[in-house]
């Protein structure tokens, strides 16, 4: 069984073709980073208009790469949400009308189950699982039981992980994404330098036992760079003013507390729950790309006998081979969907 998966949901353009003995038979890219950098974030308008201009494009390519025919495809998978709304109804247009042209399933496939279930497709991981969900639009820790079969233990009250990373980034002057900037400079950097407040961690309301918030750290490091340069935080002159050793230290102290607040809110999940059938810990979504992130985590997880799983790289940032992926997950349950199906801004997992 072959697969066309379409990811648009974002910032990235995607098309993939994966079958079901796990073979990624192709997968095309086209990153919108040089269209919003100079926003500092996506803008929605623009990234709808950029994937309707490159997706069919990418889709020939996709097949090309492969060597096949449209004919040859068993089903098409779109991302329908959640996600940029524009950009959402180009994928999911693509896939409805291929589907109905070549007489095929289509398949409405929620983004983030594509990346809850992509180490299902890299590392062959068995439910069910304790899954972190982190993300730029994301920060959840949940129980993966099965296809469609979710578990929310706890999630972010304000900011997604990934955009806290952009926003410390962009603070500093660093390129948009900032997670990926943020990560090289600390590396160079001294993590113990500053002691950021850790938000909620101290707090003995229990329905905050599992949950994140990343808007005060935000604040925190605001507040230090404020002390550094000076002066009233400004976007045009602040970030320029900060020193080197100064910007390394700052990211290195900033990616220590959130792995803190990570470990902490991880730990609260296993004392305060039963789950005797969880063995892994499953990182998703752009943050897992974070190598000192993954490492932590893995410290902290050999004392809970739990193996850590996360998807190479390139598979952790938004794909479509994820969403392919999903899409052989389905059909190998007999499920697919209408083309009524509509498209969908906000889709929890659960
Ligand atoms: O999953 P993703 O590609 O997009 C969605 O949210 O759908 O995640 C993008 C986010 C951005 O905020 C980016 O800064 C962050 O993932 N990110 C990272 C790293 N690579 C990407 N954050 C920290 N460290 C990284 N190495």
């Amino acid at each position: 069984m072959k697969i066309l998966g379409i990811e648009t949901s974002c910032d990235e353009t995607a098309v993939a073709i994966v079958d079901d003995a796990k073979n990624i038979l192709s997968h095309v890219l086209n990153s919108q980073i040089k269209l919003h950098e100079k926003f500092g974030g996506v803008v929605p308008e623009i990234a709808a208009r950029s994937h309707l201009e490159v997706l069919d494009g990418l889709i020939l390519e996709a097949l090309k790469k492969a060597n096949l025919k449209f004919e040859e495809i068993d089903a098409f998978a779109a991302t329908c949400g959640p996600g940029l709304i524009g950009g959402v109804i180009v994928g999911m247009s693509a896939a409805k009308t291929l589907a109905s042209i070549y007489k095929k399933p289509f398949l409405a496939i929620n983004h983030l189950e594509g990346h809850a279930l992509t180490a299902r497709l890299t590392n062959d991981v068995k439910f069910p699982y304790l899954l972190l969900l982190i993300s730029g639009g994301n920060c959840q820790i949940l129980i993966a039981r099965g296809l469609g079969d979710y578990e929310k233990i706890g999630e972010t009250i304000d900011d997604a992980l990934g955009e806290a990373f952009d926003k410390v980034a962009q603070m500093l002057g660093l390129p948009y994404p900032g997670g990926p900037a943020v990560e090289k400079l600390a590396r160079e950097g001294d993590e113990n330098r500053f002691k950021f407040s850790r938000p909620l961690l101290d707090s003995k309301d229990e329905s905050h036992r599992f949950a994140f918030s990343f808007s005060g750290l935000k604040t925190a490091v605001r507040r230090e760079i404020e002390k550094l340069v000076g002066e009233n935080f400004s976007h045009f002159t602040s970030p320029q003013k900060i020193s080197a050793k100064d910007r390394a230290d700052i990211c290195a102290s900033f990616q220590k507390i959130v792995c803190e607040i990570i470990v902490n809110r991880l730990e609260n999940t296993l004392s305060f729950n039963n789950f005797p059938d969880v063995s892994s810990l499953v990182i998703a979504g752009g943050v897992a790309a974070n190598r000192y992130i993954f490492s932590r985590l893995q410290n902290w997880a050999k004392s809970h006998q739990l193996e850590v799983i996360t998807p190479p790289i390139s598979l952790c940032t938004d794909n479509a081979a994820m969403i392919a992926w999903v899409g052989i997950e389905k059909m190998k349950m007999g499920i697919s969907d209408d083309l009524n199906f509509k498209p969908r801004s906000r889709w929890e997992l659960k």
